[in-house]
């Protein structure tokens, strides 16, 4: 009896080090700082510059997930961790401050914050696609949103969330480009060329660089492919995207941001059905 009770001990006491030993690893993960490249020194500020950035922002989720005002807001509450959407105003509790134009490129495109540490959720490598001027509108847009005062909680990794880290589950790598390459974006129109600039922002980091779908980012979750919607013609196809229905009536999912999608225009809905007709 002794005996087995000396080797639950040690089991126990092993067993208490290991998870030590991987909080660690996940604590010292999710400090981390990444030192990346931006290519954007300044930014122009005149009207039809920053409209064109509160579009692109539309498109982009930028003002789903920060709120139109971009004041901010608890995105989501799980139990590894609370992460919150910035308030990227200059207002109370806003980050605004903390950014110049080549940190707003580092965050959006390249996945860091201010302080050099990586991010949850933001899909920065997806928005790595943005082109240069495209990145410059959106960043004019943002300076010129008032300020609005709202103090939110920080992004915080609960305990399961440090362990995740620690055994590589949550890998804030995955959100980060480093290098900076000039891009350029195709004319915006209705042609599938400028398509798939946009299917390549927005649609692929869920659907798949060919659009096949796959396993989604929470556990059991599977995204469709969009070869069934290719069948359901231009219609169909953009009533998905403006109301979130399918052609039988039958509701996506919250996990598809359709409204984000709504905003596009009727030349950006062609353009990216033209483009995904040749992944039939
Ligand atoms: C799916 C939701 C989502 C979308 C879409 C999104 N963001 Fe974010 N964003 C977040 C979350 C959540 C954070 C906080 C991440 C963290 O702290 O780890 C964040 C952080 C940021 C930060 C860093 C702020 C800070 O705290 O220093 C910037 C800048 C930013 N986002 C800009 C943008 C821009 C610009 C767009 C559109 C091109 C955008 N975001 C789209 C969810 C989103
Ligand atoms: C954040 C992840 C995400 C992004 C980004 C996203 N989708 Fe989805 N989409 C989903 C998920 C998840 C579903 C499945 C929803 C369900 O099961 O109800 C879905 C479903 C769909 C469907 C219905 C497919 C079917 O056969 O029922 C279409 C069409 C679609 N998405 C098109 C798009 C297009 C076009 C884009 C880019 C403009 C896009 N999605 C971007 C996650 C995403």
């Amino acid at each position: 009896m002794a005996k087995v009770l000396k080797w639950f001990g040690i089991f126990i006491i092993l067993l208490f080090a290991v998870i030590l030993v991987i909080y660690i690893k996940g604590m010292m993960h999710l400090d981390s700082t990444w030192d990346v490249k931006g290519s954007i020194t300044s930014v122009p500020s005149d009207s039809a510059i920053i409209e064109r950035g509160h579009h692109l922002a539309n498109i982009n989720g930028c003002t789903d997930c920060h709120g139109s005002d971009l004041s901010g807001k608890v995105f989501l509450d799980i139990p590894p961790f609370l992460a919150v959407a910035s308030n990227l105003t200059t207002g109370k509790g806003g980050v605004g401050l903390n950014y110049d134009d080549s940190g707003w490129d580092k965050a959006m495109r390249h996945g860091v914050k201010s302080d050099g540490t990586g991010m949850l959720v933001m899909p920065s490598k997806a928005f790595n696609n943005l082109s240069d001027k495209d990145a410059e509108s959106i960043i004019a847009f943002i300076k010129s949103v008032p300020a609005v005062d709202n103090e939110l909680p920080a992004t915080e990794y609960r305990f399961l969330g440090t362990m995740l880290a620690g055994m590589g589950e949550i890998n804030l790598a995955d959100h980060i480009v480093t290098e900076s390459t000039p891009k350029n974006a195709p004319e915006p129109d209705s042609t599938e060329v400028y398509g798939g600039y946009l299917a390549n922002i927005t649609c692929s980091y869920c659907h798949g660089q060919d659009f096949t779908g796959g396993p989604g980012e929470a556990p059991g979750e599977t995204i469709p492919g969009l070869q069934t919607a290719m069948t359901w013609g231009f219609d169909g196809f953009e009533k998905l995207l403006r109301t979130g229905k399918r052609p039988d009536g039958t509701e996506v999912s919250e996990m598809m941001p359709w409204q984000t999608f709504s905003h596009f225009t009727n030349s950006e809905m062609k353009a990216l059905y033209n483009y995904l007709q040749n992944y039939k």
